[in-house]
């Protein structure tokens, strides 16, 4: 026998906060746990563009044979458009490669076993706070992490020079993983002028750049949230990209990603797609089709890619809406609370400045359900639920 050596392992932080609150019967309940964007209804609905792209699929898709491990070609130029825009010079040199894979998480790791097969004693750093699964991804490849400092979560405060004294250690070679927009789980991201400082930084000390974007569209706009990844792509020779479309096509469960690789001439881009699309193959063998599909023919028709930027645009507002809501409803209600730093931050995701008691308090008191170290989805957040979370939340400042 050998499936009888192992202790259980508890839920992922992120998954464990949707069991408890869909096993919670408090009709007040409220979810502030995983990243998925929610209408003022309080619903995750499905685009119009995405219904309108899947009718189009089923009145005109003709097979459901495979594709290949590359995945769809039109999703792979469509993805390289919103990345780099039309005329990026990486592009034009032909030192691109993209490869559709099962969601951003999948780009992740196509990208990290790239990576232990080009440097097997890489130092994959990572943002202390993150997204945890960059770790377990992390974990699975056998590639080791250190963590450098990001975002003080007790104060509320980005760390960007403490950011840069960490990555001062990293070796040349290592791998330095960002967010590229709408930091998971912060909301706090670098300025243009700290994106630029910090690609020279990388670029003198040989540190290759591993971008996770999956909320472009989030913060600023399309074109606004590429700007650390078409500037890297400018000034480093070699970048690795993963791109996620659960989120700013709404297509969470189709697991539409990619993972995108700037090398530093067209024909080691091309040895290297060769090797990565030797771990697909090894992994999941190919990608599936539908989302992917999907989010191709909506940004392959001019007026689809209109709406959809639309209703991006409209997901962003009304985030940024809760956000604004949040900080003026706890300022009148718990003056001292500190809580404004949430109007300045970007996409899904702020942390509460509160202690674990309080945070527990929220949880198991008011039924509002957030990860235990204080991350809360803002898109959670309704004009029907707010005023409920501003008041538990300014409870907790009372004596
Ligand atoms: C999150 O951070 O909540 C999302 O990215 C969903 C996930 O898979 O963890």
């Amino acid at each position: 026998m050998i499936f009888n050596g192992l202790s259980e392992v508890g839920d992922d932080p992120i998954l464990l906060v949707s069991t408890m609150y869909r096993a919670c019967t408090n009709p007040n309940k409220v979810d502030l746990g995983v990243g998925v964007y929610k209408d003022a209804d309080g619903v995750t609905a499905i685009l119009k563009t995405v219904k309108k792209a899947e009718q189009y699929l089923v009145t005109h898709q003709e097979t459901k044979g495979y594709i290949s491990p590359a995945g769809n070609p039109d999703f792979n130029m469509a993805v390289q458009k919103l990345l780099f825009g039309d005329d990026h010079p990486a592009l034009k040199e032909g030192r691109v490669t993209t490869i559709q894979a099962p969601g951003g998480t999948g780009g992740i790791r196509i990208g990290a076993e790239f990576i232990k097969t080009c440097k097997p004693d890489a130092t994959l750093w990572i943002s202390d706070p993150t997204w945890p699964n960059h770790y377990g991804i992390a974990k699975g490849v056998g590639l080791k992490t250190k963590p450098y400092r990001y975002y003080d979560i007790k104060k509320g405060e980005f760390l960007y020079e403490g950011m840069i004294e960490d990555l001062k250690q990293a070796q040349a070679g290592d791998v330095i993983v960002l967010h590229g927009c709408c930091h998971n789980a912060s909301g706090a991201d670098l300025s243009v002028e700290q994106w630029n400082e910090l690609a020279d930084f990388m670029a003198e000390r040989d540190l290759v750049p591993f971008i996770d974007i999956a909320y472009q569209g989030f913060a600023n706009g399309i074109d606004e949230d590429a700007y650390a990844v078409r500037h890297f792509c400018e000034k480093l020779p070699e970048v690795m990209i993963a791109s996620s479309y659960s989120k700013n096509f709404a297509i969470y469960r189709d697991r539409a990603g990619a993972v995108t690789l700037v090398s530093a001439t067209a024909e080691l881009n091309k040895v290297n797609a060769s090797h990565m699309l030797l771990a697909v193959r090894g992994i999941y063998s190919m990608p599936p089709d539908h989302g992917a599909a999907v989010v191709a023919h909506i940004l392959g028709d001019d007026e689809l890619r209109a709406e959809w930027e639309a209703e991006v645009d409209e997901m962003r507002s009304r985030v940024k809406e809760m956000r604004h809501l949040f900080v003026k409803q706890m300022a009148e209600k718990a003056p001292n609370s500190g809580f404004g730093y949430i109007g300045e931050q970007n996409g899904m995701f702020s942390f509460l400045t509160l202690t674990a008691e309080q945070i527990q308090s929220l949880i198991h008191d008011h039924s509002i359900f957030m990860m235990a170290n204080g991350r809360v989805n803002i898109a959670g957040l309704t004009k029907s639920n707010i005023g409920y979370v501003t008041d538990a939340v300014a409870s907790l400042f009372k004596s």
